[in-house]
């Protein structure tokens, strides 16, 4: 398979992390972001040039533009673009979600997604190809209790990206996809101590990046889930 140029959001930890490894032990080049400083330095150093990883705050329309630029001039526009980074609320009935942690979940689970499709599409469509996965839920397609600002955000995720399609010329294509459900640090928040009977993100990520590589234009708008 010829090399890919993949952008991933959210490669600290996680299903971000496990795929940025797994992308790169199949021979793909990756360019990724996440807040914690550590993790990125550590990522830099084990993965040098010529992936890159930059400390990158979604919800932050300035930074992502500054990363656009960096990652288009250096690495030219992904041929995968995979929009993974996402909160979680503290579980909580909606009425108990205090107003600056719901207004977190939506500035990174809706408007971190919006800030990279912004800065990274133009060059895709230029180029006339390219696939963009924005990371969904079950949750975005049903619901629980306690979950509800999380719920808000995948459902609208769905509607986001299907109308994205819409929008895209043909050739390229973006999906919605529910990954399933997968032991990381975010299922541990929400599922508490029943988290550890699912898969972790290494053994979730050897089936998803193959999945993820064989998609393709013709899976335009379709809201798909991941392999378990
Ligand atoms: N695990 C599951 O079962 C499951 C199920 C359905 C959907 N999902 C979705 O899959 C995606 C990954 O989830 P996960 O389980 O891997 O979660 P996780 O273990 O909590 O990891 C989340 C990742 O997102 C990054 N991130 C959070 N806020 C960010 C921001 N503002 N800017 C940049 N990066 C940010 C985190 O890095 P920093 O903290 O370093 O920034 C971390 O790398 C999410 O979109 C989630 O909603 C997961």
């Amino acid at each position: 398979m010829d090399q890919r140029k993949i952008l991933i959001t959210g490669v600290s930890r996680g299903l971000g992390r496990a795929m940025a490894e797994e992308f790169i032990r199949l021979g793909h080049r990756v360019a990724g972001c996440a807040r914690s400083p550590q993790a990125v330095a550590e990522l830099s150093e084990r993965f040098p040039s010529p992936h890159r990883f930059d400390v990158v705050d979604v919800s932050n329309d300035n930074q992502v533009a500054g990363w656009a630029n960096l990652v288009i001039r250096n690495i030219g526009a992904p041929d995968l673009l995979l929009n993974n980074a996402g909160l979680i609320n503290d579980n909580a009935s909606l009425w108990n979600v205090p107003p600056d942690e719901f207004s977190r979940v939506v500035d990174v689970n809706i408007k971190g997604v919006y800030h990279v499709i912004r800065h990274f599409v133009p060059a895709m469509i230029e180029r006339e190809t390219g696939v963009i996965i924005n990371f969904s839920s079950g949750w975005g397609r049903s619901t629980s209790p306690m979950v509800a600002p999380y719920c808000a955000t995948k459902w609208a995720i769905e509607g986001m990206t299907r109308a994205l399609a819409d929008d895209l010329p043909y050739g390229m294509a973006a999906i919605p996809l529910n990954p399933g459900i997968i032991h990381t640090e975010m299922l541990d928040s929400c599922f508490g101590k029943n988290a550890v009977a699912y898969p972790c993100a290494e053994q979730w990520a050897k089936k998803a990046v193959p999945f993820l590589l064989d998609l393709g234009h013709e899976d335009n708008g379709d809201p798909l889930t991941a392999p378990a």
